[in-house]
């Protein structure tokens, strides 16, 4: 019986079924036949069930810091590379595979031990929620949801503050405003900079995939105004145990502006910026961009009959 080599079979098989040819992974503990044959050592435990996916700039690291002063919760270890993001379901990481992934968390050493992630860019990508589904279908999804005109403000200013090219050169107007005649690198600045506050077409995407009781909306600004409540909501969500009182891990900083751990501090120099505030004719321009998807957002979390965050309300 002569055979071509693997390659060969591998080329004329993805030539007749190109849509596999990205992978598409699956926990193999979910399936009987699989489990056989999953080595030993390689543990079914080191998978996140609670992932914070984004999106950027909303106090997504605010988010991971405290969490991670919970005794039960364990974040993923830092990536050389990527360092507090994994980004695994988004981009080349995932070529890397599962156990590329798996290599990113402690084995839990305790039952109650909830292993997470935080990646802020998974939120607006189109991939993120079926690749997450596939794997961990009973994952618990948090996602923050700040003033989208602010978080836009806040996005420019991280990007000025990391030299880059683009924004340097121009002002947040222009940015934010520019036309789809502009160069290519300002358009897609433009894009990253406010796409990810159309919250309703996210959002949207996640709940095709996801039980709405699986997924989890925070106010950004509740979380930095109460970082508290926002705490032991996430807590009751996740079924951490044991609940904890955050009120003794949290206090307020005059100086920050911003609450900080009791025990490590307030976050970097990074989080909470000192900035002038948004000029008025972008602040105008962005509440007409922002307002249809605003109003989608109202539509869609009234639909699924879930609270609006305040500055929605608001709005
Ligand atoms: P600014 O630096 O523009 O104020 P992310 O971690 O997702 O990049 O979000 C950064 C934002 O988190 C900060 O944006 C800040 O507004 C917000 N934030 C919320 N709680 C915070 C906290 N306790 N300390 C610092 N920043 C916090």
């Amino acid at each position: 019986l002569l055979s071509p080599p693997p390659a060969e079979i591998a080329r004329r098989y993805f030539s007749m079924y190109p849509q596999e040819i990205n992978p598409v992974w699956t926990n193999p503990c979910d399936s009987e036949k699989h489990r056989e044959i999953w080595p030993e050592e390689k543990s079914c435990r080191r998978l996140p069930k609670l992932i914070i996916v984004g999106p950027q700039k909303t106090g997504t690291t605010a988010l991971l810091r405290f969490l991670e002063a919970h005794p039960s919760l364990k974040s993923s270890k830092q990536d050389p590379v990527y360092f507090e993001e994994i980004q695994f379901f988004i981009g080349k990481n995932y070529l890397n595979g599962l156990e590329w992934y798996q290599e990113h968390f402690p084995e839990p050493n305790d039952p109650r031990t909830i292993l997470f992630e935080k990646s802020a860019n998974y939120f607006d990508n189109e991939l993120a929620p079926k690749r997450i589904y596939a794997l961990l279908p009973r994952a618990k999804i948090v996602i923050i949801v700040s003033e989208p005109a602010r978080r836009a403000y806040s996005w420019y200013h991280h990007m000025r503050s990391h030299d880059d090219p683009v924004v340097m050169n121009y002002t947040f107007f222009e940015v934010v405003s520019a036309p789809e005649t502009a160069p290519r690198f300002l358009r897609d600045a433009r894009n990253r900079c406010l796409k990810p506050g159309m919250y309703a077409v996210h959002l949207a995407r996640w709940l095709q995939f996801f039980p709405q009781q699986q997924i989890l909306l925070i106010d950004g600004d509740q979380l930095s105004k109460d970082p508290i409540t926002v705490l032991n909501n996430l807590q009751i969500f996740a079924g951490v145990q044991p609940f904890i009182d955050y009120s003794g891990k949290l206090e307020y900083q005059e100086e920050k502006g911003f609450y900080c751990l009791t025990e490590t501090g307030c976050l970097s120099s990074n989080k909470g910026r000192k900035y002038p505030p948004m000029d008025v004719e972008s602040s105008r321009y962005l509440d007409k961009f922002f307002k249809d998807h605003n109003t989608n957002l109202r539509t869609l979390l009234s639909d699924i009959n879930y609270p609006y965050p305040l500055w929605l309300a608001q709005t």
